[in-house]
């Protein structure tokens, strides 16, 4: 794809599926959040998109974050924390289609603190808080990568530094189990939680474990790569014995979306078959 065409997709293409799930995950909470959801989808549209889409496209995303996705997506080499340019794999990404679903989510909930497993080369973050400076509101974005320097060279943590939008980002080099845990005992708590970290069915369910222990009520987790056995199983599983989520369909296949209704009031021996 040429550099312009990808720019065209990053801006345009796939703000419908990002609304459409904006719209279910407010208007299915309960009925009575539709007013609720009607605002969030005006302030949605406003801030992720502008106002009057058809004038002033340019206003959708920030330049500089839409030059440096462009490139990334181009696989053009990136300057890594090292000083030093890399070549990237190619394959360790999010689509479009689901960088702006998050962007949407991130502008839609306004979270106070929002937190990503799995950096990697910054394609999820960029997007994030790319929405972050465009709602401008009071927010810490955490991500944590345990491999960021080792693996990825800090090229994640450079692209941030690089479009400025390092303001309102952390970054945890530590594995998700004790940057959670560590969390958990601080008394942190997240509004959404996006889970694209380590990809085993016992690691990401973990990870959604430790995630549960720092949500706020009405927070929700999102799950990446629904492709995989592995996730396929956790969301099996959650289906089937946490009741205490709401899962929120989205029209991106990749992506499980659930959302904390209550505290977890299962019995000491619950369990279902799943
Ligand atoms: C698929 S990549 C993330 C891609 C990223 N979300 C993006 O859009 O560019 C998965 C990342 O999870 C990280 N990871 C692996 N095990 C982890 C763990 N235990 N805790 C946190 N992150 C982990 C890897 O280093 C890798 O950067």
């Amino acid at each position: 794809m040429s550099p312009p065409l990808i720019k065209y997709f990053i801006q345009n293409y796939f703000r419908k599926s990002a609304k459409s799930l904006i719209g279910r995950a407010f208007a299915r909470t309960n009925p009575a959040s539709d007013h609720r959801f009607l605002r969030i989808g005006k302030s949605f549209a406003h801030h992720a998109f502008g106002e009057n889409r058809s004038q002033r496209p340019e206003s959708k995303m920030l330049e500089p974050t839409m030059q440096k996705l462009a490139t990334m997506y181009e696989k053009h080499p990136q300057r890594g924390s090292d000083g030093l340019l890399h070549e990237l794999d190619g394959l360790t990404r999010i689509s479009i289609e689901q960088g702006h679903l998050l962007a949407g989510l991130h502008a839609a909930i306004k979270p106070k603190i929002s937190i990503e497993i799995g950096l990697a080369y910054g394609f999820s973050t960029l997007f994030i808080l790319d929405a972050a400076y465009q709602t401008n509101t009071n927010c810490r974005h955490i991500a944590i990568d345990p491999y960021q320097d080792s693996m990825w060279h800090g090229i994640g943590r450079q692209a941030v530094k690089d479009v400025n939008l390092d303001g309102k980002f952390e970054f945890i080099q530590e594995t998700s189990l004790t940057a959670l845990t560590d969390m958990s005992k601080q008394g942190v708590k997240a509004d959404y939680i996006y889970i694209d970290g380590a990809h085993t069915f016992d690691y990401a369910l973990v990870d959604f474990f430790c995630s549960d222990r720092i949500l706020n009520l009405d927070g929700l987790i999102i799950f990446d790569d629904m492709w995989m056995p592995s996730i396929q199983k956790i969301a099996s599983f959650i289906r089937t014995n946490i009741g205490s989520y709401q899962e929120i369909p989205t029209d991106v296949k990749n992506i499980f979306c659930i959302r904390k209704k209550k505290e977890d009031e299962r019995a000491w021996n619950h369990f279902a078959a799943f």
